[in-house]
């Protein structure tokens, strides 16, 4: 942990400002073990390996399952040098989609950062942002590593339900794929735009309901119901299930879904199928584990995350892009936050509900 981020914690029951105790071992560029201490509220929370845990002690073990899960798949995933996962940043495909997002500083900050691909890729594209990485998974040597690599990269473990971070603080957030992972997405959503500052820009992916699709659905009810099985195997059994699963999916459906995209006429068809993005045999591997592991997936119609936009006084838009299973949704904290519901739009792109 680097010591300008401390300005920037919180405590995630109270609120209150953190301070450094009990430094045991540090080096030039990071406190490895501490103790953060809550000014305001006694509270302790450690730091180890160079990540401050911050996770609220009343935090539920279900999220701390999510975390194991979590942790499993990263490590073994940076193990295997990249090559189960696909290739393309999620960053990409959100700023194709979100017109006008203003990636801005002087802090920002990734809610649900995984093995730290996007941030670390945000962190060397703006040199001039400090980038703060949280998740609640436990792979932190590998994030440590990637934080010792740049000066404005940091990580936090910590819940997206209770983030531990002053209102008002970040000039982007961002979070893609993991509120509908979490026991309350739409608190992980206020929590997100508490800590936005006024007039700065956020950026979400979530799962979408399929409510046009009844085809679809039937296939997602299918998927759920394997699920309710495999999310209970112990994640070293999933992820060699899945290391073998991927050659197969890949071959059933990315490759000729690639196949098609090569002819003009078929590209919306091909990007239609799913797990069109997979490229390497073993490139899903990931991707799948994470389809048959999390202990918990919510979906969402276009009406539902108007709601919570409403909710929030977001002016904010929402849009599917045919190649995405799910809604980007972006938009920007209004100085009044909390201002009416007049403000509200959605924009739809191919294949959208809403
Ligand atoms: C599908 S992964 C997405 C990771 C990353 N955003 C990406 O695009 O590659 C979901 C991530 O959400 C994290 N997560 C789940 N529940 C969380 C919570 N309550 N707070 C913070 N992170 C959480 C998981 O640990 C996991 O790393």
């Amino acid at each position: 942990m680097k010591t300008a981020l401390l300005q920037q914690l919180a405590c995630p029951v109270c609120r209150g400002g953190l301070a450094l105790n009990d430094v045991q071992a540090r080096d030039d560029q990071e406190v490895l073990t501490g103790l953060l201490r809550c000014e305001a509220c006694g509270r302790g929370y450690p730091v180890a390996g160079g990540i401050p845990d911050l996770r609220s002690p009343d935090g539920r073990e279900r999220e701390q399952r999510i975390g194991r899960t979590y942790g499993y798949v990263w490590s073994r995933s940076r193990q295997a040098g990249g090559r189960t996962v696909p290739s393309r940043l999620h960053i990409e495909r959100v700023r194709e989609t979100a017109a006008g997002l203003e990636i801005q500083g002087p802090w920002a900050l990734e809610i649900g950062c995984g093995p730290g691909r996007d941030i670390a890729a945000l962190a060397a594209e703006y040199p001039g942002i400090q980038w703060i990485g949280m998740d609640i998974h436990a792979a932190w040597p590998e994030l440590a590593a990637l934080a010792r690599q740049r000066s404005n990269l940091h990580f936090v473990r910590g819940s997206a339900l209770a983030a531990p971070f002053p209102a008002q603080r970040f000039g982007f957030a961002y979070s893609y794929g993991v509120l509908h992972h979490t026991p309350d997405p739409e608190q992980g959503f206020r929590e997100l735009v508490r800590v936005l500052a006024p007039g700065r820009a956020f950026a979400v992916y979530l799962y979408e309901a399929h409510e046009g699709s009844p085809a679809k659905r039937a296939a997602l009810a299918a998927v759920t119901v394997v699920r309710g099985l495999t999310r209970r195997l112990p994640p070293t059994l999933l992820y060699g299930l899945c290391t073998l699963a991927s050659p197969l999916v890949v071959l059933c459906f990315s490759w000729p879904a690639r196949l098609l995209s090569w002819f003009p006429g078929s590209r919306a068809l091909s990007a239609r199928i799913p797990f069109h993005f997979g490229r390497g045999l073993f490139s899903l591997t990931t991707d799948l584990y994470d389809r048959f592991g999390s202990p918990i997936e919510r979906r969402y119609t276009a009406a539902e995350l108007q709601g919570w936009y409403r909710r929030a006084g977001l002016d904010a838009r929402l849009a599917h892009p045919a190649d995405v299973a799910g809604w980007i949704g972006w938009g920007w904290k209004r100085d009044g936050w909390g201002a009416p519901e007049s403000a509200v739009t959605a924009s739809q792109q191919a294949g959208g509900g809403g």
